[in-house]
């Protein structure tokens, strides 16, 4: 985090930071996962930028649940924008060069799905024990969602979920999907099923523009996504609603305790997720200038060791910001 604003600053954005502790220590003293001085301030704020949520210490599905899940539902930021771009050819892991050309969004549901935390365990604990994970999709909340990606897309939509097992559920996304796209009959349309989706993505990539589908999907795809591009380092996100304007903006990564500490976290994840905050604040020239620094600076070689390089978290936040200074 430290790093994106960093660069933020070298690119002369003109914000008001404020810094908030929302982490395990916090939690561990006050068994409240976001206090509710500092939930007052983020829901007042113009955007939010996280860094990430996990910690080895606190294994309570209350505290994820507390954190980030509560600021997306709360907040009502029902787009989850998952961009995979290829920013250097060495950092793809295809053999083929024709299919590197990676440059596509997911659109992922992010307020619904299996997410919601309803069901329950019946006999808990006992050899008859039954475990329900509800799967929540609404009209509203299925409609919404692919508006927003015709609303992205230039050339085509392609719509995967796993319609052909979950009738229910997928029939409504079946039903929403075909609604929508008739009102938008200059963008192209497709449909795969989640497991015919992965299988393309690692085929050849270049074939997606924008992909819209459910929220657990679209969290196992952008896994995938973000390791055809460079790997979880990498990987940015935003999670937004575009009517009242809220945003979110958080690396794909979570908090790597493994690797904590040792300044050799790759910080372009969180750089690009902050490069995706000014977008959303309207700043398009300073987001493009932030991609094409953090470009260059890959490009270069001004990396983390992940990425083959040999800089700390720290030199490349310096890296990038001196692109931008210069
Ligand atoms: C992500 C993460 C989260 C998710 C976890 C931390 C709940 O994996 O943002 O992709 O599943 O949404
Ligand atoms: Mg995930």
């Amino acid at each position: 985090m430290p790093e994106a604003i960093k660069v933020l600053k070298a690119a002369g954005a003109d914000l008001d930071f404020q810094e908030y502790d929302v982490n395990g220590d916090q939690y561990m003293r006050t068994g409240q996962p976001i206090p509710d001085a500092v939930w007052a301030d983020l829901q007042k704020a113009d955007a939010i930028l996280f860094g990430a949520v996990g910690d080895p210490r606190v294994n309570d599905a209350a505290y994820l649940a507390g954190v980030l899940l509560r600021l997306r539902f709360e907040l009502d930021l029902y787009v989850n924008l998952r961009p995979a771009r290829l920013y250097d050819d060495r950092l793809s892991p295809l053999r083929r060069e024709d299919r590197r050309k990676i440059d596509l969004l997911i659109v992922r549901e992010n307020t619904e799905g299996l997410y919601v935390g309803m069901g329950g365990r019946f006999k808990k604990g006992t050899e008859e024990e039954v475990a329900i994970q509800e799967d929540l999709n609404t009209y509203l909340g299925v409609t919404r969602i692919i508006e927003y990606a015709f609303q992205a897309a230039k050339r085509e939509v392609v719509m995967v979920d796993k319609s052909n097992a979950m009738t229910h559920a997928g029939a409504l996304w079946q039903e929403r999907w075909k609604a929508v796209a008739g009102k938008h009959p200059h963008v192209k349309t497709r449909h795969l099923y989640v497991d015919a989706a992965s299988m393309q993505l690692v085929r050849d990539p270049t074939q997606f523009e924008v992909i819209v589908t459910g929220n657990l999907f679209g969290d196992i795809l952008s896994d995938l996504t973000a390791e055809l591009i460079g790997g979880m380092g990498i990987a940015p996100s935003g999670n937004v609603n575009p009517e009242t304007r809220r945003g979110l903006f958080e690396p794909v990564h979570g908090t790597a305790p493994d690797i904590a500490g040792k300044a050799i976290v790759n910080p372009v994840g969180a750089i690009l997720s902050a490069s995706m905050m000014v977008r959303h604040l309207g700043q398009t020239e300073m987001a493009g200038a932030i991609e094409s620094a953090v470009e260059s600076a890959l490009r270069a070689g001004e990396c983390t060791r992940d990425l083959g390089g040999s800089l700390s978290t720290h030199e490349v936040g310096d890296a990038v910001a001196k692109r931008l200074r210069d």
